[in-house]
């Protein structure tokens, strides 16, 4: 059985902590499914972490689509959410349009969209037309030329307006919150007055669940480690050596063995040698 968002909100209510990643493809999804992850993101991260942008900025609806499906096709149990990407939701009609593709063309279950307050009217209608979906405020990266990549809301006044923000989104009917690098403290306080599930990433131990980016949480990086990433494995490690043995097996000739190999008939073989006249 699918995971629903009911059975995410039943989560919170129960205490229970809720586990999210991200996935890109198939495989992945496979595997985070397999790990026992309620909830799969597919995340614009991909915009870097897959695609090799140094943003989320350039990521296109069709590449989210695309990718989504992947994931959608990789799952059975757990619930895919489709991140929409940067200015593919800039008014309610044109969110509508985006949000709806991404359920009807990629097999989402909800999606994800940035922002605080402002976002609410066009939350609300997405949710009345039957659109579940997650907001995403503190750092969001898509607003990354504007507010850099640092930790938001330490001030008063910062932190007040999150507030806000996260409680207007609530109205507006979202199932859950993103809660990006902000305070621990600030987090855990908001986690506290809404009823809806916080899912934080750099965002403290104080929300009702996390979420790590794959490729971050893997180690499949050689060369960065956000601070709020743990590395759960170094998988960057173990991919370099496992295909810098298998080169070195090719240039040896020791791969592929018998065991890699088919083999036919001797008869065969003559009778095919015999049909092209050798
Ligand atoms: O795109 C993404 O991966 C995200 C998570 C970091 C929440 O938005």
């Amino acid at each position: 059985m699918r995971t629903t968002i009911l059975d995410i909100q039943k989560m919170k209510q129960r205490g229970e902590r809720i586990p999210m990643v991200t996935a890109y493809d198939y495989t992945s999804a496979q595997l985070a499914e397999r790990a026992g992850v309620p909830m799969i993101l597919v995340g614009d991260s991909l915009g870097m972490v897959v695609l090799g942008h140094t943003s989320t900025v350039p990521v296109s609806l069709d590449e989210m689509l695309h990718h989504t499906r992947a994931v959608v096709r990789g799952t059975q149990q757990a619930l895919v959410i489709g991140d929409l990407p940067f200015l593919t939701y800039t008014t309610t009609e044109q969110a509508i349009q985006s949000a709806g593709r991404m359920l009807q063309e990629a097999g989402a279950h909800a999606v994800k969209l940035e922002g605080g307050s402002a976002m609410a009217p066009t939350i609300a209608r997405l949710v009345e037309l039957g659109i579940p979906v997650m907001g995403h405020v503190g750092f969001t990266p898509q607003s990354v030329n504007q507010i850099g990549t640092r930790v938001q809301a330490r001030n008063a006044t910062d932190a007040a307006q999150l507030i806000e923000d996260v409680l207007e989104l609530e109205a507006a009917g979202a199932f859950a919150v993103v809660l990006e690098l902000i305070p621990a403290q600030l987090a855990a306080l908001v986690s506290q007055r809404v009823r809806i599930p916080t899912i934080g990433i750099g965002a403290g131990a104080g929300c009702d669940g996390q979420v790590q980016v794959w490729h971050d949480m893997l180690g499949l990086y050689t060369d960065f480690k956000p601070r709020h990433a743990k590395h759960y494995a170094n998988l960057a490690e173990m991919i370099t050596q496992a295909v810098a043995t298998y080169a070195e097996e090719v240039r040896a000739g020791t791969f592929p063995s018998d065991e890699h190999s088919s083999k036919m008939s001797e008869e065969a073989l003559q009778a095919a040698l015999s049909q092209t006249g050798e």
